[in-house]
């Protein structure tokens, strides 16, 4: 008698799918992108670049698409929260409207595989203005991390799954390790906000363990999968969070899903809320308050309300219809947390519609056309 398995079955280790795998292989990715990068107990980052090594940097612009826009998205925000001048941009409009880019200007390309073409375009633009180029990837000797002037690598390891799990977790991870270089070369010292964001960055890997151990997804995907619409809503750092959940839940499940600011619901995409369209609100501890403001303006259109928020949340919880708790962290580094329950729902949904989560309809792990 032969077993009956297929190589590509093993490399699965025993889960359904390779995405699956990669989500619950996130604490350990998460190690191994801290390691030795960080001093947990001073709260400073200790990554390879000497004191001052970003001090002519005047502004930052980072780049990247899909998943990695929405983690360079993370990081610009957190940036200016700490005082550095940033933006996000998508790689695939910077050429055409980039925003000014010379030589005081670091240019951060965000990409997993260091192959997206609008990404390099958008790098070889910078550099022929003179701008420094740094890239976070996730694969040593990609043409990004080549043609960069400098390279950071996420350390993820190989990701199969074509829609992105663990290397957000990675690429945000090291954005924040970064943005705190960058304060540290900056004008005036780190503040408490920064030296706390990184101590609590410390205990990521074993809270993202806790919420995959102890997530209620998949009775959530149960409840709702099939429905008309699924919109992602979250404000400040919970933004670029909501637009990932919608981006995730979009590539896998073919269902319909939209990311939107909180507030920006009011200013049209209320008019598509229905009892049919649940609505999948970020919180994460920071301009809660408002965004229940809005969780109570689609319950009154009828739609259901899945909550991602901290355990000790307890004002959402009373509001929502649903609660995906994650453990209490720094409010800059929850969204980091939900974005896990949100890669949950997604698989879990896509799983009970049988569709092709490894390999998607008409995507590409990598896209080197523009
Ligand atoms: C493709 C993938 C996405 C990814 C994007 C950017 O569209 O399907 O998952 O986010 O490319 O890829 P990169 O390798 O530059 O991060």
């Amino acid at each position: 008698r032969t077993i009956e398995w297929a190589p590509e079955d093993a490399r699965k280790e025993g889960y359904d799918h390779y995405m699956l795998k990669e989500i619950h292989e996130q604490p350990h990715a998460l190690e191994r992108t801290l390691q030795g990068r960080l001093d947990a107990e001073a709260g400073t980052p200790t990554l390879d670049f000497p004191p001052g090594a970003f001090a002519d940097a005047e502004r930052v612009h980072l780049v990247g698409c899909g998943t990695s826009n929405y983690a360079a998205e993370y990081g610009a925000t957190l940036l200016r929260r700490w005082g550095v001048e940033a933006q996000a941009l998508l790689a695939s409009e910077y050429t055409g409207a980039a925003p000014r880019v010379d030589g005081d200007t670091l240019v951060v390309a965000v990409t997993q595989s260091g192959e997206t073409a609008d990404t390099l375009s958008a790098l070889r633009f910078a550099a022929e203005r003179g701008a420094r180029t740094l890239a976070v990837t996730n694969v040593v000797g990609s043409t990004a991390a080549r043609e960069c002037d400098d390279a950071m690598f996420i350390r993820a390891g190989p990701e199969i799954g074509v829609a992105a799990s663990k290397t957000f977790s990675s690429q945000v991870a090291s954005l924040v390790l970064l943005a705190a270089t960058l304060v540290r070369d900056g004008e005036g010292a780190p503040g408490e906000e920064v030296r706390d964001t990184l101590r609590a960055l410390a205990d990521l890997p074993d809270q993202v363990a806790t919420v995959l151990d102890g997530t209620t997804a998949r009775s959530v995907a149960e409840r709702y999968a099939g429905r008309e619409s699924y919109f992602f809503i979250g404000r400040g750092l919970a933004y670029p969070v909501a637009m990932e959940g919608a981006l995730k839940f979009k590539e896998i499940s073919y269902e319909h899903a939209e990311g939107f600011p909180a507030g920006e619901l009011k200013h049209g995409p209320l008019a598509l809320v229905t009892e049919h369209t649940p609505v999948i609100a970020v919180f994460a501890g920071r301009h809660d308050e408002k965004t229940l403001n809005n969780v109570q303006e689609v319950q009154a259109r009828g739609a259901p309300v899945i909550a991602v928020a901290g355990e000790r949340a307890d004002a959402v919880r009373r509001q929502a219809d649903e609660t995906l708790a994650v453990p209490d962290t720094h409010p800059n580094l929850a969204g980091l947390l939900a974005n896990v329950q949100l890669q949950l729902v997604a698989y879990h949904v896509s799983k009970l519609l049988d569709r092709a989560i490894d390999k998607p309809r008409n995507l590409a792990k990598s896209v080197t056309v523009e």
